[in-house]
């Protein structure tokens, strides 16, 4: 009885009857926006519920907007992505942070790659994330020396041209801006939802 429990933990926990497993094809229906509406509210209160579901959902959903980004997906999918994933800002920002994504985590447990992680960066010190501390090039902690805050106008300047404003920060020598204004303001949506 007690090893049942250990390895059905979503089932003893949930104040609803079990519901057979899921498999990944139909979380990406759901995100897709392909499966029936009464199926989708179903889903949409069992993420509320079922942490485990939910941390799922985030996997099957990053590996289709990496698949996005490199240009895998194909018909049907790229379709419904583009028509429907795509339509919410926060999801736009989610597939175009995919460009920072290379070098910034975000979420749960996000580490520093070649940048720093950027939870809660919107209204933020520069310069100021700990584990980073001693990485960070001299012109970005000049800039948080002298009080500059990760304001929305900020970022949006600072991901408009890297160069413009620290011409020998690494994140300027290696990477270009995204020209796009929407673009930039679908990313710092996103952003903000990363706290
Ligand atoms: C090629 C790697 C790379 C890419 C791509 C990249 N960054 Fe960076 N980013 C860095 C590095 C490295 C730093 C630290 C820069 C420094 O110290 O001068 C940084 C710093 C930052 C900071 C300041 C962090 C702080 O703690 O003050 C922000 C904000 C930021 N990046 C946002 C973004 C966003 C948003 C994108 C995508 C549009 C992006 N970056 C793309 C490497 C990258």
């Amino acid at each position: 009885m007690k090893d049942f429990a250990a390895s059905h933990p979503i089932d003893t926990r949930m104040a609803m009857p079990p519901t057979p497993p899921m498999s990944d094809d139909h979380l990406i229906r759901y995100l897709l926006g392909a499966l029936p509406a009464d199926e989708v509210e179903r889903l949409d209160e069992r993420t509320m519920v079922d942490d485990e579901l939910a941390a799922r959902l985030r996997l099957v959903e990053d590996d289709l907007v990496d698949s996005y980004a490199a240009g895998t997906l194909t018909g049907e999918q790229l379709q419904r992505f583009e028509a429907f994933y795509l339509v919410s800002p926060g999801r736009r920002g989610k597939a175009a942070f995919a460009k920072c994504g290379i070098c910034h985590q975000v979420g749960p447990g996000a580490k520093t790659l070649v940048g720093p992680a950027l939870n809660g960066i919107v209204g933020r010190k520069a310069a100021s994330v700990a584990d980073y501390a001693s990485m960070y090039s001299a012109g970005m902690k000049k800039l948080g020396a002298d009080g500059w805050v990760w304001t929305e106008e900020n970022i949006d300047k600072w991901i408009a041209d890297p160069k413009a404003m620290i011409p020998d920060s690494p994140m300027a020598l290696a990477f270009p801006g995204v020209p796009d204004a929407g673009e930039r303001a679908d990313i710092i949506a996103y952003l903000k939802t990363q706290k």
